[in-house]
């Protein structure tokens, strides 16, 4: 076996414990078949954790991670606990010590999905999430806890490096698209934070299509209110799209939503010069709402496992599973949140069943 690669698996709370265990069946199917092994280091983190013993994960856990070559998270949240508690507590320590710049979430009609907007086809979108600063910072505080003058303060902070180090990757994966780029801005509301991303922005896509005379980029900016409504109207007019944290996060429900719900969404926390592990995970949450009823939808968390395959250098692994997910989709093994009565083993079972026949045509070839 030539090439081994050292996971990090946080399977966290609620759902996130019973996708998990899908990814991890999909990619062990894969190994042998492709010619890599993989090692999973499974970490109980999560907000058990933080109920026995006050921390969501250990001191040293981001130690623990450093030399993983990529970690594999499920979801985070309980009800009982603060999601400024569990977030704060694991997820954003982790994009943040890793600068996991990069949000990347896909977004993609599939066939058999039922949705707002199904019968439509077609919608390919890249959402491009800044991922460590802006709107998610700890500079704030609390005034006058509990008094008629109370009062609450919430800094965002954007930096020339953050802001261009995420347009470039979005100007230069646009770039290799179709070269349409729209930034989501609200800088007639917001006067000092959002006009300087407007400017980093294009500066930064002018230096990408200055470099290379072969590339251009169209850059749109788009009050992001009109871009909210505009995905779910035409989404088909939408590329690549960049966003600040805040936006971004909002922006890609709402277009999995339009493609047929959250559940099927997967994402990237991606460090683009690898000098640390990324982070793949659904973009879904911990679905406390469902969670211990199996009829979670593990479609995100394989479509995630095969984001890292990607990013891993196994490309034809990576397609594979995707195109096992699709077809196990499309073939009508659908479950509770996409209209069907399939439990989550039922559609895993679907997916590995594809995965067999793929492979088999693989060996034969
Ligand atoms: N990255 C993360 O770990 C992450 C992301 C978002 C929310 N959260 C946390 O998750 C908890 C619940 O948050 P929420 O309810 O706002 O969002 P959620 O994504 O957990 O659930 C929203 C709705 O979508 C449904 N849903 C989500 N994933 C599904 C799936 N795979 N299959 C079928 N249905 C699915 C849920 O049942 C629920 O009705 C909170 O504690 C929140 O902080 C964590």
């Amino acid at each position: 076996m030539s090439r081994t690669h050292t996971i990090d698996v946080i399977a966290g709370d609620g759902i996130g414990r019973a996708v998990m265990p899908a990814a991890l069946r999909c990619v062990d199917a894969l190994a042998d078949r492709f010619g890599f092994a993989v090692t999973w280091r499974e970490h109980d983190w999560g907000s058990d954790r933080y109920r026995s013993t006050g921390a969501m994960m250990p001191v040293n856990g981001l130690e623990q991670l450093a030399d993983g070559d990529a970690i594999l998270l499920g979801a985070i949240g309980s009800p009982d606990v603060p999601d400024d508690v569990t977030l704060w507590g694991l997820l954003i320590p982790i994009r943040r010590a890793f600068q996991q710049y990069v949000n990347l979430r896909p977004v993609r009609s599939l066939t058999g999905v039922p949705g707002p907007l199904s019968d439509t086809g077609g919608i390919d979108l890249a959402i491009v999430r800044e991922n460590v600063e802006g709107e998610y910072s700890e500079i704030g505080g609390r005034l006058y806890r509990g008094l008629p003058d109370e009062a609450a303060v919430q800094e965002t902070v954007f930096t020339r490096r953050g802001v261009s180090r995420v347009a470039r990757y979005a100007a230069q994966l646009s770039a290799e698209r179709r070269g349409d780029l729209t930034s989501a801005t609200k800088s007639n509301g917001i006067i000092h934070t959002m006009p300087f991303w407007d400017e980093v922005v294009a500066e930064i896509v002018e230096e990408v299509n200055a470099a290379d005379p072969r590339t251009t980029v169209h850059l749109r900016k788009v009050l992001v209110d009109a871009l909210a409504a505009d995905l779910v109207l035409r989404p088909r007019n939408y590329d690549v799209l960049v966003a600040s944290n805040l936006l971004g996060d909002i922006l890609s429900d709402l277009a999995s939503a339009v493609v047929g719900g959250i559940g099927l969404a997967p994402s990237a926390n991606l460090n683009p010069e690898r000098e640390y592990p990324s982070m793949f995970e659904p973009v879904h949450g911990s679905a406390p709402d469902i969670a211990g009823h199996g009829v979670a939808n593990p479609t995100g968390q394989i479509w995630a496992a095969s984001m890292m395959l990607d990013h891993l250098g196994e490309e034809p692994a990576s397609a594979t599973l995707l195109s096992a997910l699709e077809d196990a989709i499309a073939s009508g093994t659908r479950t509770r949140d996409l209209r069907a009565q399939a439990s989550a083993d039922d559609f895993t079972a679907a997916v590995l069943e594809r995965l067999d026949v793929s492979m088999q045509e693989v060996s034969n070839a």
